[in-house]
């Protein structure tokens, strides 16, 4: 262990539910896109992928979708199925090879699907409130569409759905799962007054609009220990209906106080991601968020977006944060640990590369190790 070791805050272990943190640095979840098989089930290259980043204190594997229904985003991977448990236990199997650690994310598109993926079908949602954004669909970007509203029978099957895919996420070997709860997907589109008109007990209050996500949290209980069990949110400031309004602090708020009673793993609190001035989240901007509901959670809470190594070890001094998700640097550089250690510079991300297919940009970054091992040849 060298000395910087011991200094950096990113350094110290922690323990996060059942497990022990090597360190406090969180590969925070990433879709790219190489599922592109019929099965959308997970291949090698995601094992080497994900082994190659497995120094991080823990992985939060990429969003993943929990039933056919739920599918939404092209070449991106599910659990569903036995294959794709079946592909998912190699990779898990590859990252504990080598020491690493990795949650399944799980994950429902709602109204951000497209009819390309339902034989013209409507996608579902809270409500048929178009969310005015770009669905990723298998022939490229397309504008989203309104969607069918849900009834009682679909949310039934979407909560044990998630449950079910829980199920599956352990039995592939994750160490833990986290409930993608935030965006423009499934849970925050009932969470979200604009895109959730609902007069039933879904609907109205924040009360009911926070009735799925705790819905989904229950039945993900079921099938495992809340020691294993995170979820990500955050309040967003994005376009169309998803533009931050009055009730969007109130609802992440009420959220945060209620979780507090699960005793789950943790909590990924998104900073924001967009210009929050003149809108309801100003004061969040920055560290404003965690200062804000930093006082709120009384759980292990991984602070994230456009987090840098330095920023990274002040929130965790200062008590704002447990442990720190980078999103867009573990994008080019596997041994994001390594480089914090030596402070060494980053790869730059090769962004036509990101949301691609095949290997490239995706398991060929180098190594500090392999650059060095280059210029000293
Ligand atoms: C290419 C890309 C793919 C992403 N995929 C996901 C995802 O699958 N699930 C999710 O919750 N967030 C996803 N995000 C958001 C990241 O997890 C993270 O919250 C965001 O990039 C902010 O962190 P950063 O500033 O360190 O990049 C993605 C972001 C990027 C850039």
């Amino acid at each position: 262990m060298t000395s910087n070791t011991k200094q950096q805050p990113l350094f110290t272990p922690v323990r996060m539910g059942n497990l022990e943190l090597r360190n406090r640095i969180v590969m925070a979840p990433l879709t790219r896109m190489r599922a592109n098989n019929p099965g959308h089930a997970p291949t090698e290259l995601h094992a080497d992928y994900y082994a190659q980043r497995a120094s991080a204190g823990l992985i939060i594997g990429e969003c993943t979708e929990v039933s056919p229904d739920a599918y939404g985003w092209a070449d991106t991977p599910g659990i569903w199925s036995r294959e794709q448990v079946r592909e998912w236990r190699v990779v898990t199997d590859a990252v504990h090879r080598k020491g690493g650690l990795m949650y399944a994310q799980l994950w429902h598109t709602g109204a951000m699907s497209h009819p390309d993926f339902f034989g013209e079908e409507l996608p579902m949602s809270a409500s048929d409130v178009n969310p005015e954004q770009e669905s990723v669909t298998p022939s490229g970007r397309k504008p989203t569409v309104a969607p069918r509203s849900m009834c009682k029978a679909d949310i039934c099957q979407t909560v044990v759905d998630f449950g079910n895919a829980a199920k599956n996420a352990m039995n592939a070997g994750f160490d833990g799962v986290q409930i993608q709860a935030n965006y423009l997907y499934l849970i925050a589109q009932f969470l979200n007054s604009a895109t959730n008109r609902r007069s039933d007990e879904y609907g109205g209050s924040t009360e009911n609009r926070a009735r799925l996500l705790f819905e989904i949290t229950e039945a993900v209980l079921r099938h495992v220990e809340p020691d294993r069990v995170g979820i990500k949110i955050g309040p967003m400031h994005l376009s169309g209906p998803f533009a931050a309004n009055a009730d969007t602090l109130p609802d992440l708020e009420y959220v945060t106080g209620r979780l507090n009673s699960y005793g789950l793993a943790h909590l990924l609190l998104m900073g924001a991601t967009t210009d929050f001035a003149g809108s309801p989240l100003e004061h969040l901007a920055g560290d404003g968020m965690y200062r804000h509901f930093r006082p709120l959670y009384n759980g292990h809470i991984i602070a994230n977006v456009e987090m840098t190594q330095e920023r990274g070890n002040s929130l965790i001094e200062e008590g704002l944060a447990d442990s720190i998700a980078f999103g867009r640097p573990y994008i080019a550089n596997p041994d994001l640990r390594e480089r914090f250690l030596a402070y060494a510079p980053l790869n730059e991300v090769d962004w036509p590369t990101v949301y691609a297919s095949g290997q490239n940009g995706y398991i060929d970054y180098p190594t500090l190790e392999m650059l060095t091992a280059g210029a000293n040849r």
